[in-house]
């Protein structure tokens, strides 16, 4: 009787153990919610600020200067190119992605699948300054 309550306990002991690796591991899952701060920026600050900082050929052209949060989400001289939740009409998400004529990074190297990934769902989820 008592070694079956301790495989009891050592079973449940396990599955706790198992679920608490799960838990502790869904932020890091493509199903976690993505970060403006640790994930959205870094990608901006390799790939993008280099055109798009105050006085770079990218800002002065379209008027976006991708420096700060509120830079990026006031957009280009046109208008936003970051329509919250929605990115499939946001230009930011149509560029890297290479829907329209023009691409971005422009005449460089494309983004990753898994950085145009990241700039889809934080569209996604609302474009926010998390
Ligand atoms: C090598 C320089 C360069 C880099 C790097 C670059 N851009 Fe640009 N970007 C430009 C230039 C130049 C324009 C203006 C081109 C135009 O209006 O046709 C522009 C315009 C834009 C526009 C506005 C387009 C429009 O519809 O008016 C967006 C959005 C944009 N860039 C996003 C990005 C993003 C996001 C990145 C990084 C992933 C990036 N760019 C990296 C040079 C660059």
């Amino acid at each position: 009787m008592r070694s079956i309550i301790g495989k009891f306990k050592l079973a449940l002991a396990l599955f706790a153990l198992v679920s608490f690796g799960a838990v502790n591991n869904s932020s890091a899952d493509w199903g976690g919610i993505v970060s403006y701060q640790e994930d959205v920026y870094p990608i901006i600050h390799f790939r993008c600020l280099s055109c798009h900082g105050e006085g770079d050929v990218g800002t002065v052209q379209s008027g976006l200067n991708l420096e700060t949060y509120e830079g990026l989400m006031k957009g280009t001289k046109h208008g936003p190119v970051v329509i919250p939740k929605n990115p499939l009409i946001s230009n930011l998400n149509v560029l890297v992605e290479g829907r329209a004529k023009v691409r971005m990074p422009h005449n460089r190297k494309r983004l990753t699948p898994c950085d145009v990934e990241i700039l889809h769902r934080w569209v996604q989820q609302g474009a926010r300054n998390n």
